[in-house]
């Protein structure tokens, strides 16, 4: 048994083998993470003391540099001795305990091609949470998957966009095999792309896939507590057929006057009246300067990269940019290769995976 004493956290943690973030977040520390798999670089760590044993990682999340300034990845770390350390991002502020709890399932709805609603009724008290953090879900005797909240924080309904993957251990169950009333077990809240309700200006919320979960909460929420407030949704999905949550979208935008609702399809199969491309091409083009505006970005990697590039370079501050990428649980033997040279994990499971961008 080690210990692991957090700069951050008055009690120490106990850990029998398992990484730095599982014996965190096990002991319900706030910890700041958000692909569990040494992709992000959001649990970086300073090990102030002891020795780890590193397990491989994305060097965009932990360079050469880091590792010779004793950094460390959290999520990719296991004690090798009694360790202490300091997280080194700031995220934490607003998340609220991580919980256990029991439910059933509620209501079950394919709604696109390449997805499935999934409504989970909580046992006991709601989960507090911020809008755009995700939680774990465990079904069956499967695997715990993330999955963001598409509702807003206060129902004891949980609403899951899941997306069907070939193949899918449990996406598949989701959609073949799960019945209603059939038990779930949630944990979380889980993440840091949440709604920041001190940032005042208009917000720019764009989703890939099933990235809009967490926005559509996040501008709920943004919207149910300033109804005027200028938004603007963009959500991207290859073609038509796997466009969904349209009557939901639309209601919300009748419902707000200041908010603008955009689909834009990525490989559209067929002449359409939507908008075609990329969305982070479609922001460029939408907006001169965004000085004062908020981003929140949700979907894969690729396309979270390219928004902040974009909105950076019209003028965001890099502060008010929020992003949730969708990263997938790493298969080490195999690698592929996406834009630039720039390593992304293959795949063997998602979490929250896309396909659409
Ligand atoms: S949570 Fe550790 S690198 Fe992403």
């Amino acid at each position: 048994m080690r210990k692991i004493y957090i700069e951050q956290w008055p009690d120490a943690l106990q850990t029998n083998g398992g990484t730095i973030l599982d014996a965190a977040l096990k002991a319900g520390v706030p910890y700041p993470h958000q692909c569990r798999s040494g992709e992000c670089g959001e649990c970086k760590t300073r090990l102030l003391s002891g020795e780890v044993q590193q397990h491989p990682c994305m060097t965009e999340a932990l360079s050469s540099d880091d590792r010779e300034n004793n950094y460390i990845l959290a999520c990719r770390c296991r004690p090798k001795s009694d360790i202490s350390i300091s997280w080194q991002t700031n995220g934490v502020s607003n998340i609220f305990p991580r919980r256990e709890i029991e439910g059933t399932v509620h209501s079950i709805d394919r709604v696109s091609r390449s997805v499935v609603r999934l409504l989970i009724r909580c046992e006991g008290e709601a989960m507090d949470f911020a809008a755009g953090q995700y939680l774990r879900l465990q079904i069956a005797d499967l695997p715990a998957r993330s999955y963001s909240m598409a509702n807003v924080p206060g129902s004891k309904t949980i609403e899951l966009h899941i997306a069907l993957l070939k193949d899918g251990r449990v996406s598949n169950f989701v959609a073949n095999n799960l019945c209603l009333g059939d038990s779930a077990s949630i944990e979380g809240p889980f993440g840091f792309c949440n709604f920041q309700a001190d940032e005042l200006g208009p917000i720019i919320a764009a989703a890939g896939g099933t990235g809009l979960a967490p926005i559509i909460s996040i501008v709920t929420e943004a919207l149910k507590r300033e109804p005027s407030r200028e938004v603007h949704l963009y959500h991207g999905a290859r073609d038509e057929a796997d466009i969904y949550a349209g009557n939901k979208l639309t209601w919300l935008a009748n419902q707000y006057e200041y908010l603008n609702v955009q689909t834009v399809l990525s490989q559209p199969s067929q002449s359409t009246s939507r908008r075609t491309g990329f969305v982070h091409h479609a922001i460029e083009s939408d907006f001169t300067c965004m000085a004062d505006a908020s981003v929140y970005a949700a979907g894969p990697p690729v396309m979270v990269e390219a928004i902040k590039t974009v909105c950076v370079s019209k003028g965001v501050s890099e502060n008010q940019i929020h992003s949730d990428s969708f990263f997938t649980e790493q298969n080490p033997s195999s690698v592929k290769k996406v834009s630039a040279g720039k390593k992304i994990a293959n795949l063997l499971m998602f979490r929250k995976q896309e396909q659409a961008y």
